[in-house]
């Protein structure tokens, strides 16, 4: 057996993915040891109640509720236990005592990330976080390193395995929101809290993360749109199948030239999550359950596709031992890690100046001029249209669906498809036809992405 220099792994966090990382770092030891040239030792982990059951065979004495003593002395920290505090001051301390840290804190990047950078450069150690977006998807890495060469366009990817898991149940068992969300619980995808999943903020941060990777550029998490799939309803997915399309939450990191942006050459970017209308035909529309994918255009590459799982205890722990493999090489190799790069410092421009294709849903009163004045509201507020299909609710059913049909002939259903319009243009318009008199209800404005 190789003599290997052994370098001390401290864990913090045995959850989903914490014990995973344990009982795989004990159970290929040897094997892991060879990659990275170096003998990993899991000298402890630090978590809130080391009586608590875990999903794996771990022996109680490597359980601690101390993390500054197991940290201190450590070579490679490994944090998995979410959250800002303590992990923000347990990875500072990490990297001040020496160690290279991995993590898979989305929400600590997002939030902290310059400051948690900026401390490993000064000791010259690095962060290494590839679990971070996109779960056991290789996504940092080629972002990092791989196109470091080339120039990022657009990134489309749909990060979050909770909300794919839920619309996509939606979309093919036309099952209700709240019971898909009780079974994403119960299989380990949704956070702790699973409004970080079902509101966008789990995907917002993974998206900032990304755009900063893709664009030389620290991203702040409050520059990301955000939106989340509660609004969806059945009806809804419904009428995107009738259309052709299924609907993904989808993050879009975008490099685009906009007039008003504060930078030399009018480049700026955009980075906004929300749940968006794909064509059926599209590589991400066949993205199914809890699976992630990150489609990725790039200048000279061309078209990339990244899929795999987003989400769930071992498919993680598979992206953090990649990186603990790493640390370790580094660790062995010394010099100083490698930082961010931020140089490109672009302007994130707000959601009002992005363009894109809509489709608005309106309910009318079947009556004469109506079309017209729907048609009059769109062309006033430079939103062209598209496609354009009407379907009528007979009247006694329409006046069942909405008190406001007594009287009138019937309801119809306008769906209507623009061209790509300013997003300010488009919400002012819609505003318009919400007060214009002829329109009952605006059903739904979904943006549509991949052309
Ligand atoms: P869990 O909630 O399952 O586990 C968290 C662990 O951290 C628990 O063992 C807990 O201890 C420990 N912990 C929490 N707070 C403290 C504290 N103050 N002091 C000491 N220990 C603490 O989280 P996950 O494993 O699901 O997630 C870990 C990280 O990985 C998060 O950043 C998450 O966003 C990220 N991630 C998760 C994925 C997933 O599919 N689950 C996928 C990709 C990334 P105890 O058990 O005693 O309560
Ligand atoms: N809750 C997250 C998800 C876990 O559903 O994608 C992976 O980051």
């Amino acid at each position: 057996m190789t003599d290997y220099r052994r370098l001390r792994v401290a864990l913090l966090g045995a959850g989903a993915v914490g014990s995973q990382v344990a009982d795989l770092l004990r159970t290929h030891a040897d094997e892991l040891s060879d990659r990275a040239g170096a003998a990993l030792e899991l000298v402890g982990i630090a978590v809130r109640n080391p009586d608590a059951p875990r999903d794996a065979d771990l022996p109680r004495e490597l359980f601690t509720t101390d993390s500054e003593q197991l940290i201190v002395g450590a070579d490679i920290v490994i944090e998995l236990m979410g959250g800002i505090e303590p992990a923000r001051t347990d990875i500072l301390l990490a990297l001040s005592s020496g160690a290279d840290v991995v993590t898979a804190n989305k929400a600590l990047l997002a939030t902290h990330g310059p400051e948690i950078f900026d401390a490993a450069d000064q000791v010259g150690a690095s962060v290494y976080y590839e679990a971070a977006a996109a779960g056991a998807i290789p996504i940092i890495r080629p972002l990092r390193d791989s196109l470091a060469g080339d120039r990022v366009q657009r990134i489309m990817g749909i990060v979050n395995g909770t909300t794919n898991y839920i619309l996509d149940r939606m979309d093919t068992g036309g099952t209700e929101f709240a019971d898909v969300l009780a079974d994403a619980q119960r299989l380990g995808y949704a956070e702790a809290d699973p409004t970080a999943d079902v509101e966008g903020f789990d995907a917002a941060q993974k998206a900032a993360i990304l755009a900063s990777l893709a664009f030389h550029t620290a991203v702040p998490l409050e520059a990301v749109h955000r939106e989340g799939i509660t609004a969806i309803d059945r009806q809804t997915m419904e009428a995107a199948r009738h259309a052709g399309y299924v609907i993904k939450l989808l993050a879009v990191c975008e490099r685009i030239t906009d007039a008003e942006a504060n930078s030399p050459t009018g480049e700026a970017i955009s980075v906004r999550v929300y749940p968006a209308l794909i064509p059926r035909e599209h590589p991400l529309a066949s993205v199914h359950g809890a699976n992630n994918a990150v489609f990725v255009q790039a200048e000279a590459a061309g078209n990339l596709m990244f899929y795999g799982a987003g989400a769930g205890g071992v498919q993680t722990a598979s992206a953090v031992l990649g990186d603990v493999v790493s640390a370790a090489r580094r660790h062995i190799a010394g010099g100083v890690g490698v930082g961010e790069s931020t140089r490109a410092n672009l302007p994130v421009v707000p959601i009002g100046r992005v363009t894109t294709r809509y489709q608005i849903t309106l309910e009318v009163s079947d009556e004469p001029g109506v079309l017209a004045t729907v048609a009059g509201i769109l062309s006033e507020g430079r939103v062209s249209i598209a496609t354009i299909e009407q379907t009528i609710e007979p009247a006694a059913e329409a006046k069942s669906l909405l008190p406001a049909a007594q009287g009138v002939a019937g309801i119809a259903r306008l769906v209507i498809g623009t061209h790509t319009a300013r997003e300010q243009d488009l919400s002012d318009t819609v505003d318009r036809l919400a007060a214009s008199g002829v329109v009952d209800r605006v059903v739904s404005v979904l943006r549509v992405e991949g052309n």
